[in-house]
């Protein structure tokens, strides 16, 4: 196949009534980057990563995977074609066990590619993924019993059980303590080895720690993009968002 964009947006717009949320976004991803955005609270970054998983819709606008315009896409369609995402509000089923929440993800993926979904294997594969995210323990315990930090995690299971092309992250280490954060970082290195990630993250020390490229948003636009060491030196980073010291 020619040359195809893993991912592309084109002037990729989202207004809320008067507020420009994501305005004018030309950006390009590549297979198996681990791609950072960062950016100041309101810069538009869970917006603009809502609007590649299709959970809200461009004003105006491309969005391109794989080399076909998903644009107008609803989110479970994007799914299949391999986009899956965590929120930054979590977003499990709070009444069911841990284990469950994971193999309706496993069920889903399964029964999408056509193949067999004995509850066997949907257990089976589920308890590999809470393994992966280091919540064996927890397997039976009702989902919403967790910690916040711990309810994040397991969105990141949920979303890995897709096994997807890309995998988006809304601030994942939000009430991770430091070790489970190292944890984290480890096992992102580890999925980033099959899929490409695409991590909107506060914590300044992640960010620098996994990310290959980073894309600095800030008031819906493309303030500065590229590496950790360019954008650590950029002035204008700095002044609008790294210097401040209270992200
Ligand atoms: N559903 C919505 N309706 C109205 N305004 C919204 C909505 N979602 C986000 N916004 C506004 O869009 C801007 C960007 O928000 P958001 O994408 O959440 O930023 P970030 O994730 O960078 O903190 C903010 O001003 C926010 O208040
Ligand atoms: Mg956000």
């Amino acid at each position: 196949m020619a040359d195809v964009t893993f991912l592309k947006t084109k002037d990729l717009k989202c207004h809320f009534g008067g507020i420009k949320a994501v305005d004018g976004v030309d950006f390009t991803l590549e297979k198996g980057e681990i791609r950072a955005i960062i950016g100041p609270n309101g810069a538009g970054k869970s917006t603009f990563v809502s609007l590649l998983s299709g959970r809200t819709e461009a004003t105006a606008g491309e969005v391109e995977f794989l080399g076909e315009n998903v644009t107008r896409l609803p989110a479970y369609k994007r799914v299949r074609r391999g986009i899956a995402y965590t929120f930054q509000i979590t977003n499990i089923y709070k009444d069911f066990p841990v284990i469950e929440n994971v193999a309706i993800a496993v069920q889903s993926r399964l029964s999408n590619s056509g193949e067999k979904t004995g509850a066997g294997r949907i257990r089976a594969e589920a308890e590999k993924v809470l393994a992966r995210v280091g919540l064996s323990q927890f397997a039976e315990r009702k989902a919403g019993e967790l910690a916040y930090g711990h309810q994040r995690l397991l969105e990141v299971g949920m979303g890995l059980a897709l096994q997807p092309e890309l995998l988006i992250l809304d601030e994942p280490t939000q009430g991770l303590s430091d070790s489970e954060v190292s944890d984290f970082c480890d096992l992102v290195k580890e999925i980033a080895q099959n899929a490409t990630i695409l991590l909107i993250e506060h914590n300044m020390d992640v960010v620098m720690t996994l990310a290959g490229r980073i894309t600095v948003l800030n008031q819906g636009r493309i303030l500065a993009e590229g590496s950790p060491e360019d954008i650590r030196a950029n002035r204008a980073v700095q002044d609008a968002y790294l210097g401040r010291g209270d992200e």
